[in-house]
Formats: structure tokens, C-alpha cells, sequence
């Protein structure tokens, strides 16, 4: 490998530094032909929290930080796949950032955005891994001037495409990985939502009192649609990535 470039331990800045351990790790298990099984595969990965204009101040939203999505298109990357990341409003550290060099990001702001660029790429991919947190209304009228407090008791809301749903009528054989994020593990419900929504595998989760949202950690059930059913006890949201990737190559054959 080659040092990398930056501040040196003077002023001068170059060629020089140690590289970071990840980077040495994935040169290392790419020199070694580790783990290939996604090569010739394309992953598809929505990540992030739509946000959903108000005014030019204010947003609807909600808490994802596109950690979960982006560990997925990391790890599928690294896996030999050929990844795209619809990225809507994440919050990654410099070095998650730094992970998904080599993965074509298309950043989006709201669920409209999404659902434009989840119909073109979708009939291309062999794997879709929705882990978005996608709004389900917007409001019904953007204004262009700031709303005064006054005015504000009340925005009407419209609701908004189920992505997913939507989406599933373009299916070829693609695989479908959901997720569901709730305040309570119902494996009824969650049964159903990986039916309703068409997927193959579902990961459901319990975000209560902040949970999960923004951390590096998560836990919670996968299920799929050929019956299995796995417990995740309190992994790197890495773990799981590699978790769903596995799920996902058994259904694709
Ligand atoms: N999803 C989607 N389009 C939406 C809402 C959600 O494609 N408008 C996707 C999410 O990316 C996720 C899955 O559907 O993979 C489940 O999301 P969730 O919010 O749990 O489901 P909802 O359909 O919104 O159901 P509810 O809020 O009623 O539980």
C-alpha cells in the first residue's frame, strides 16, 4: 500500500501518514481474494431520513442517520458487489464516509426524490436493501416564504407513495430486504409487513427511548420469507449488514 496523503508531523503536508487500519484490513482481504461472493452482483441501498419541506426553514423528519444503510453498501462493496446508495440526509462520521469510497452515492432530500431514482435503478439491481426511513406524508403545500408562528397550528399533510410497494411492481427477480422499525418486537405484524410489502427478508427492530436511531449498534429480529427466523442480539450495525448480505445470497441462489 502506499502512505497516505496529509498533515505529516510538521507543517509540511504529503505523502506520509500510516494509513487507517480499515483501509489496510480491506486492501489486505482484497489482496487475498477474501470474501468475494458478491462479485458480478448489483446491490441496491436506500439509507438516510427523507425530509419533507415545509417552508425553507422547516422540515418533517425523523431520526435515521443512514448508519444501517451505509454499513450495508460497505459491506457489499467489499464483498465484490457493484453498489448504489440513495443517500437521503445522513449524519456518518469521516470515517463511514470514508467506507463507501467506491460506491456511486446519489444524495436525495425527500421521498418523491427517492422514489425517481428507486425506479431507475431498481430494474438494474439484483439486490434492493431498503433501510431508509422514508416520510409517509409531505406536506400538501411547500411555502416560499417562511411561516410566520402565527400561522402555524395547523399543516396539511398528503401521504406520501409506499416506495416499496410501488416498487415492487417493477420486480423481476430481485431480492427485497425491508426494514421495520417500531416500539415494540411483534413478530405477528412484522410477518405481515414483510408480506404486505413484498420483501424476502425483514429486519424489525424496537427504537424506543431513542434506541438504535443514530447509534453504532443495533438489535433486533430478522425474518424472512422462506421461514427462518434470527435473533440479533446487541451487534455493530456491521454485523447485521453482513447479516442481511448472507440472507440475501442464500435467496438468490
Ligand atoms: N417504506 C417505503 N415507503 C414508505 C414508508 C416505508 O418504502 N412510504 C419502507 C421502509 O424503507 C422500510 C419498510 O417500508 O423498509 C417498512 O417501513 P415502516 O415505516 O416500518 O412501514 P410503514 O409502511 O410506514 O408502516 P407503519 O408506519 O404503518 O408501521
Amino acid at each position: 500500500m502506499e502512505p497516505e496523503v496529509g498533515r505529516l508531523t510538521g507543517d509540511d503536508i504529503g505523502p506520509g501518514r500510516f494509513p487507517e487500519t480499515a483501509a489496510i484490513i480491506e486492501n489486505f482481504e482484497q489482496a487475498i481474494g477474501a470474501k468475494k461472493d458478491f462479485l458480478g452482483r448489483k446491490v441496491l441501498v436506500t439509507a438516510g431520513g427523507t425530509r419533507e419541506a415545509i417552508d425553507p426553514v422547516r422540515y418533517i423528519g425523523n431520526r435515521s442517520s443512514g448508519r444501517q444503510g451505509a454499513a450495508v453498501a460497505s459491506a457489499a462493496l467489499n464483498r465484490g458487489a457493484e453498489v448504489t446508495l440513495i443517500m437521503a440526509n445522513s449524519q456518518l462520521t469521516e470515517e463511514e464516509s470514508r467506507a463507501l469510497q467506491g460506491v456511486r452515492v446519489i444524495p436525495v432530500e425527500t421521498a418523491i426524490e427517492m422514489h425517481q431514482f428507486l425506479e431507475e435503478e431498481f430494474p438494474k439491481t439484483d439486490v434492493l436493501v431498503m433501510s431508509a426511513a422514508v416520510a409517509d406524508a409531505r406536506p400538501s403545500q411547500y411555502s416560499e416564504g417562511k411561516i410566520k408562528k402565527g400561522d402555524l397550528q395547523q399543516i396539511e399533510l398528503s401521504e406520501n407513495p409506499d416506495l416499496l410497494k410501488s416498487i415492487a411492481r417493477l420486480r423481476d427477480k430481485q431480492i427485497v430486504v425491508a426494514f421495520a422499525a417500531e416500539t415494540s418486537l411483534n413478530i405477528e405484524i412484522a410477518k405481515a409487513k414483510l408480506v404486505a410489502k413484498g420483501a424476502n427478508i425483514l429486519y424489525l427492530n424496537d427504537v424506543s427511548e431513542g434506541a438504535i436511531f443514530g447509534a453504532t449498534e443495533t438489535q433486533g429480529i430478522v425474518l424472512t420469507s422462506n421461514g427462518a427466523q434470527i435473533e440479533v442480539p446487541n451487534s455493530s450495525k456491521d454485523s447485521l449488514a453482513e447479516l442481511l448480505l448472507d440472507q440475501a445470497l442464500i435467496q438468490l441462489g
